[in-house]
């Protein structure tokens, strides 16, 4: 299944290897590879094509469900990050998620906005019950995402990670955010959003 989403800045749809400079310019900067487990540090344009392809290969894989989107930024049309939903057990009802958005583009509510759009796929689309998502303990801007978008802290996986980028093994807070609690949150979160969009217009 190929899904595209649209928001009110963004699109997200899958990659192509096209997408590679773009997603080698985010992930190239240090301050975005240590936070993630498996990209190597320096990040280079092959690096990059691997990765996508590697994705591509995936999503392809009849037995085997995976939705890896690009997230681009429709005024620049410019790949500013990614996210992937991974681990889909339709059986169970879950499935995990992650993410990174280029360092350039943080802290505009972007990653909110592009967790609206999965997160209403996984739960009214795909129809799950239950998403979850982990975090390195001093990874600041993830946990505070995470919690800021529903998920709830439930735990702490030690020595979990090891960062490709620095060789620096990491504690991993769990999060998991279930159906019931996305639709009491949605409409807080599309408010405070809509704000947030509204005074960075201003600046
Ligand atoms: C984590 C990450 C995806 C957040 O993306 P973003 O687009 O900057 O996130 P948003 O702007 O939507 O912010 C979401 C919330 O987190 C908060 N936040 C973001 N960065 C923060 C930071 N450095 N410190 C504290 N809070 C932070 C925001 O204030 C916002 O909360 P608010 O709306 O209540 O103010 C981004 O920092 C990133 O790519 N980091 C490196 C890679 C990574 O950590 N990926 C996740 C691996 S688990």
């Amino acid at each position: 299944m190929v899904v595209k989403l649209e928001t009110e800045r963004l699109i997200l749809r899958k990659p192509k290897l096209s997408d590679a400079e773009d997603w080698a310019e985010g992930m190239g900067d240090i301050d975005v590879s240590r936070r993630v487990s498996g990209a190597p540090h320096p990040y280079t344009l092959t690096d990059a094509k691997k990765q996508i392809d590697k994705k591509l290969i995936k999503m392809k894989k009849k037995d085997f469900e995976k939705f890896s989107f690009v997230i681009v930024l429709k005024n620049e049309n410019k790949v500013i990050g990614s996210i992937t939903l991974g681990n889909i057990d339709r059986k169970n009802g879950i499935c995990s998620s992650g993410s990174w958005i280029n360092k350039r583009y943080w802290k505009k509510g972007y990653m909110t906005e592009a967790k609206i759009a999965t997160n209403n796929f996984v739960f009214n689309e795909l129809g799950l019950r239950r998403m979850e998502t982990g975090a390195f303990t001093d990874n600041k801007a993830s946990n505070a995402t995470q919690l800021a978008v529903g998920y709830k802290y439930e735990g702490c996986r030690r020595k979990r990670h090891m960062s490709k980028a620095t060789g620096k093994i990491h504690d991993e807070n769990m999060y998991g955010l279930l159906k019931e609690d996305w639709k009491k949150k949605l409409p807080k979160l599309k408010k405070h959003l809509k704000t947030k969009i509204k005074k960075l217009g201003k600046k």
